[in-house]
């Protein structure tokens, strides 16, 4: 049976450069979002430059089921996903209070149901395989609380928490799990949250690199970015303080 990488939030940003990524290095990749000309788009290109098998699934993640759902369909197509990258995700920047509860409902399904749910039922047959490599995106936001980009923060601090505690319990049967906490981020992220871009942030494809190096080398806690490994060092309550200022001024008026 072919094995295959599969991304989730492969359209664009982070996940597209992870999925072109692994092309390079020959692996085949099964790519997920919710728009499905821009996956076919990627797809295809990805096919012909690097000469590798690709599929795309259609999938909504901020949808209670749609994990299940998702996973049913990739088993139904016969491929076996060997590694797994939960990588889809987006913020909500702005007070707490004053952001609209359904789009941080979803936000919380996508970034925290979903992954925990596939998380979990990849897992099961890799568990079978005896052999298996998930990579969970969280963020540099999840070292500390994030005033004015709260809810997002905490959503991290879960994919961190969670992806920490998977690791432990399955290293003992050859599961390999980590994390992958990115800083500032060229992508489509700051406008989808509503916010301007940074003017520190890293391109998508040097993340990527990095993530990909790391993972392979056997880190569980990977942070792209000198900066942000010694920002990590900081404590806690001076981090949230610097937090709160910066995403104050990143919020569009
Ligand atoms: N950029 C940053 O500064 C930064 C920093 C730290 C962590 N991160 C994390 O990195 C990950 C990737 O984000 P990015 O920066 O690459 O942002 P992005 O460019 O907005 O990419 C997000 C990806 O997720 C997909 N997606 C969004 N909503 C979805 C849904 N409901 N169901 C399925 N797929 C969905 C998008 O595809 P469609 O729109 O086509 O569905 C897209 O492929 C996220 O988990 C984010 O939290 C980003």
């Amino acid at each position: 049976m072919m094995e295959y990488v599969m991304i989730t939030g492969a359209s664009t940003g982070i996940g597209y450069a992870l999925a072109k990524e692994y092309a390079a290095h020959k692996k085949n990749v099964i790519l997920v979002a919710t728009r499905e000309e821009r996956l076919m788009q990627v797809a295809k290109e990805i096919k012909e430059e690097y000469q590798v098998e690709t599929a795309w699934f259609v999938q909504d993640l901020s949808e209670i089921g749609a994990a299940k759902e998702l996973y049913e369909k990739v088993k139904k197509a016969g491929l076996m996903v060997s590694v797994l990258v939960n990588n889809a995700g987006f913020g909500c920047v702005g007070e707490c209070a004053t952001i609209p509860y359904e789009k941080e409902e979803q936000m919380m399904i996508l970034n925290m149901i979903s992954l925990q749910e596939l998380s979990k039922f990849f897992l099961q047959d890799m568990l079978k395989r005896k052999t298996g490599r998930i990579l969970n995106v969280a963020s540099t936001g999840a070292f500390q609380p994030g005033p004015f980009i709260a809810t997002y923060y905490a959503t991290k601090s879960f994919v961190l928490s969670f992806s920490e505690a998977l690791r432990l319990e399955n290293e003992p049967y050859g599961i390999v799990v980590a994390t992958l906490c990115p800083g500032a981020t060229v992508s489509n992220f700051p406008a989808r949250a509503g916010k301007k871009p940074s003017k520190t942030a890293m391109p998508a494809e040097k993340v990527a690199k990095i993530a990909y190096r790391e993972f392979e080398k056997g880190k569980h806690v990977i942070v792209p970015g000198f900066f942000n490994r010694l920002a990590r060092r900081l404590p806690k309550g001076v981090k949230s303080r610097y937090v709160s200022w910066m995403q104050r001024g990143l919020m569009k008026k």
